[in-house]
């Protein structure tokens, strides 16, 4: 018997580095799974699309907390890298995944 495959949007990864830990990332990463949570975002949820996990360092260190998240979009794989991200930002971002829409660009770094 193969484990069960959920069809996600995207994946969302929130540091919890040591650096972005001392920035509050462990409270982000709590909150932003309340919010999938209560939101019915998380891809277990009925209509839900979402993953998210804590990821070590993501190599922006002194501008975080970090977060990053990938997809599948017509033209390949797309990538948003996000620095100094709050608990609204998060979730403004996570509603663009689930969406398909395109991601925020305050705080984004890195490939366009
Ligand atoms: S500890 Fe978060 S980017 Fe390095």
């Amino acid at each position: 018997m193969a484990p069960l495959y959920f069809k996600t949007s995207g994946h969302l990864l929130v540091c919890t580095g040591p650096n972005c830990t001392a920035r509050g990332s462990g409270l982000l990463y709590r909150a932003l799974w309340n919010h999938l949570e209560r939101h019915s975002l998380a891809y277990y949820k009925r209509g839900g699309s979402l993953r998210l996990t804590e990821s070590g360092c993501l190599g922006s260190c002194s501008f975080g907390p970090s977060m990053c998240v990938y997809r599948q979009r017509a033209g390949g794989l797309e990538e948003g890298w996000y620095a100094a991200v709050d608990v609204p930002l998060a979730a403004r971002i996570a509603q663009a995944v689930h969406e398909g829409t395109d991601l925020p660009q305050e705080h984004k770094y890195g490939p366009t």
